[in-house]
Parts: C-alpha cells; structure tokens; sequence
C-alpha cells in the first residue's frame, strides 16, 4: 500500500537467561541477518500462492491484506494471488499446499498453522522445485539451519517476540512501583493471558514481559496464566474468571496480543475496574480498537506489530526467488512501544 513505515527503535538486547510467566518452558533461540529487496522485472504472469493460518484472526487479516496490495503494486496480477485460510487446521492447509503445488506455482508464502509441521512443509515444497516463505509463525532453530545447510531457497520473515515482551513489561516499569503496587505489598501481583502456543510469539511475550519487571529489580508474583488463543472471547472469559478468584490482588493484565486486551478490558470494565487507576493493562499488535484505547487511557499500553514491514518483506523475498536470486535465512524487523504519548501516530499510519 502506500503507507511506509518507518522503523524506530533498536532491536532490544538478547538474554539468554530466561525467566517464565507461570513456569513456562524457554523457547528456541534464533538468529537475526539482514534483510532481502527486489529488483525490476516483469511478474504480472507468476503465480504467488499464500497460505495464512486462520482468516478470522484480526492481526493476520492486516497482514494478508497489505501482503496483497503489495504484491499487486509490485506487479504482480490480483488474478495470479491465492489466498488460502487454513481454518486453523494442519490438515487443511496440508492440502492446501498439495494444491498450490498441483497448480505449480512460482513461490509459496505460507503462515504456518502448526510451526512443528515445517519440516515437512519444507521438504514437500523444496521438493516440488518452488521456493518458500515463511511469516508470522517461526520455525525451530534446526528447522532453519537445514535451509541454510542446504542451500534451501526457504526464508523466514518476522519480528522477534523477546522485543515485544520486553517492551511491554518496560512499559509497566516506567509507570514505576508506587503507581503499581495497588495493595501496597512490594510485588507486582499480575495475570498473563497467553496466545496460541504453537506460535513462539506467545512463548517469548510472557517470557519478556516478566523478565522485564524482574530485570528492573521488581517482585513479581503471577496469580494466573492461561492460554486464549490470540481470541478476545477466550480472553474475555479467562480475565473475567481471573477477577472472580482472585479482585483487588490483580494490579497488571499482560496479554499476548491486542485481541486479548480487548476481551480482557470488557472483562475489567463488567467487574467495575479502571485501567490506569486501580489495574493495568497491556497487548501487542497495535490495532487500531487498542490505540483508541491507549488513547482514552482505558489500556496502558500496546506494541506495534508491523504488518506493513513484514509483509512488504515477505513480498520482496518472494520475487528475489522468483527472479532467481537469494534471500538471507532469516528477514527480521522491530517492533514500536506504543503509549499515550505515540498512539495517534501510529494510529496514523495503521488507519
Ligand atoms: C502474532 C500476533 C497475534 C496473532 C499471531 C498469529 O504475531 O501478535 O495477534 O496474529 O501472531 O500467529
């Protein structure tokens, strides 16, 4: 589209100490390299397949859509992009690869619904002579090394999820304890509402967010952690939950995304409670529902999750293949704090 963005902030620093939300298991490490950019030529007759994980999933829905728009200005026709919605369903997808496949197409950009089937996807793609793209959902680290031992023309595009964890917990940080520590014990009490766990964002954010508060020198004490599925119903009913057991000892509501901060605000505001007088809360995505929140002040914050880098990325990989040329194994991009003081910029730029 022709919105740009210009990216901000530094990558944060990796740890390799890893601290868990409710004692969650670390996740994989994964190297950062540099990023690909495409040439001229004509792509109006290639074949672009794209296989996104679930359609009804609000910030995959960014993505693909600007991922469209982009490949159309870059030159490809609307007619030769296939969008497949995987409905959340390996099995589903599999065949949807199987028929991108059949159709032979120049290049496959594929969201993975399970990130544990790269492997596989890999060899059947790799195999069939079309080269690859993964976004949003990273495979393992030995999964990449394969590519890049094999001279594989596979790539990964994504953010990496230990910065947006990170930001997030720092975000509550600088609010500092007195305005935190509601019930005045010394501890952050909080609740972590997580995404779907076959994507290592979900990992990484309660990982980070945590070690944040911890890294600056916070107590921590975690009253619940539980899985939503990057859904706001699902959120919705776990923070109302949460508020049931456990009231005033909750003081900070981490959730995976934005989706789930949405689901956990209505779940706040049904109990009686008020972001940024007596709870906190904070998601990832940056959309457009959760700035006008941070805006009003009804959430305390947000992390900009870059569709228009990442699929302007995914892009520009996919036609350096079809061109015939090569990619770095892995194509990185930075995540923005997102507070009161920059919602209406980045709000700006998403709407
Ligand atoms: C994350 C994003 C979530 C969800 C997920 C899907 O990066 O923050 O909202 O879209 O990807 O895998």
């Amino acid at each position: 589209m022709k919105k740009k963005v210009i990216s901000i902030l530094l990558v944060a620093t990796m740890v390799a100490a890893m601290v868990t939300g409710c004692g969650n298991s670390p996740a994989s490490d994964s190297s950062s390299n540099d990023g690909a950019s495409a040439g001229g030529g004509d792509l109006s007759d290639k074949k672009v397949g794209v296989c996104i994980y679930q359609f009804s999933d609000n910030f995959m829905t960014l993505f693909r859509e600007e991922l469209e728009n982009y490949l159309i200005s870059q030159g490809f026709s609307k007619e030769n992009i296939t969008i497949a919605d995987g409905a959340n369903d390996q099995a589903t997808q599999t065949g949807q690869i199987d028929n991108f496949i059949a159709d032979n197409v120049d290049v496959l950009i594929i969201n993975p619904v399970n990130s544990s089937s790269a492997e596989t996807i890999t060899d059947k793609v790799v195999g069939a002579g079309i080269p690859l793209v993964y976004i949003n959902r990273e495979p393992d680290a030995a999964e990449e090394k394969r590519w890049e031992d094999n001279g594989w023309d596979v790539t990964y595009v994504g953010c990496d999820a230990r910065q947006s964890g990170t930001f997030q917990g720092e975000m509550i940080v600088d609010l500092g304890l007195d305005t935190v520590d509601l019930n005045g014990d010394g501890k952050i009490q909080y609740i972590m509402v997580e995404g779907d766990p076959e994507n290592v964002d979900a990992q990484y954010r309660t990982e980070f967010s945590v070690k944040a508060l911890t890294d600056a020198g916070l107590e921590v004490d975690c009253l619940s952690d539980q899985v939503g599925n990057w859904q706001q119903d699902q959120a919705q009913q776990i923070v109302a939950n949460a508020l049931g057991q456990f009231g005033n000892d909750i003081e900070v509501v981490f959730c995976n995304n934005d989706a789930m901060a949405l689901g956990a605000l209505q779940a706040i505001e049904s109990a009686g409670r008020t972001v940024g007088t007596d709870i906190f809360l904070v998601g990832v995505d940056a959309l457009s529902e959760a700035l006008e929140d941070v805006l009003a002040g009804t959430m305390t914050g947000t992390v900009f999750n870059d569709h228009f880098s990442q699929s302007h990325s995914a892009a520009d990989a996919a036609i350096n293949f079809v061109k015939g040329g090569s990619n770095a194994y892995y194509i990185g991009c930075d995540y923005v704090k997102v507070t009161q003081d920059n919602a209406q910029d980045i709000l700006d730029m998403v709407k």
